[in-house]
């Protein structure tokens, strides 16, 4: 299965948000394959928003992602990628869709809760889960009820 990664923002963290993302995570039917709480220090948010180095928020963005602890994950399951970000809904909480993460938590573009790997990207998923993650880290196990939420499994 696919794997992707996944992480509820400081604003989520600050918000009381992580139970309840996860929970979504989790009834959707996706396996939890690792987890770490950690801040974010300037190198690191530098490599993971490097594809938005010279845009003008930035500087912005890079302030409030080292501004308190997040919760880094690697979430799988089919399609897991795209299945997340459909399920965060779009960039700006004040545009995405009631039901999504970002439509039910969020207003503001700048503060938006939760990052997932970019589905449109190839290759994002797996450069940010080695970003994040050292191998070990990483838990490979069987979910009991996976022929219950899979067809053919
Ligand atoms: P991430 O999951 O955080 O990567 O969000 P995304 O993939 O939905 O959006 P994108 O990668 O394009 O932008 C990264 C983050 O930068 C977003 O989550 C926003 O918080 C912020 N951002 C994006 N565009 C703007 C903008 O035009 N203005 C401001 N202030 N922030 C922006
Ligand atoms: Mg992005």
């Amino acid at each position: 299965d696919e794997r992707t990664f996944v992480m509820v923002k400081p604003d989520g963290v600050q918000r009381g948000l992580i139970g309840e993302i996860i929970g979504r995570l989790e009834e959707r039917g996706l396996k939890l394959a690792g987890a770490k709480f950690m801040q974010i220090d300037e190198e690191l948010a530098h490599e993971h928003y490097g594809e938005h180095e010279d845009k003008p928020f930035f500087d912005g963005l890079v302030e409030f992602i080292t501004a308190g602890p997040v919760m880094a994950m690697v979430w799988e399951g089919a399609d897991a990628t795209r299945q997340v970000r459909q399920m965060m809904g779009t960039t700006d909480p004040a545009e995405a869709q009631p039901g999504t993460i970002r439509g039910d938590l969020g207003l503001d573009l700048g503060q938006n809760v939760i990052h997932g790997s970019d589905h449109e990207d190839p290759g994002a998923n797996e450069r940010e889960i080695d970003l994040f993650f050292d191998e070990d880290e990483l838990v490979d196990w069987e979910k009991s009820d996976a022929e219950w939420v899979y067809e053919d499994v």
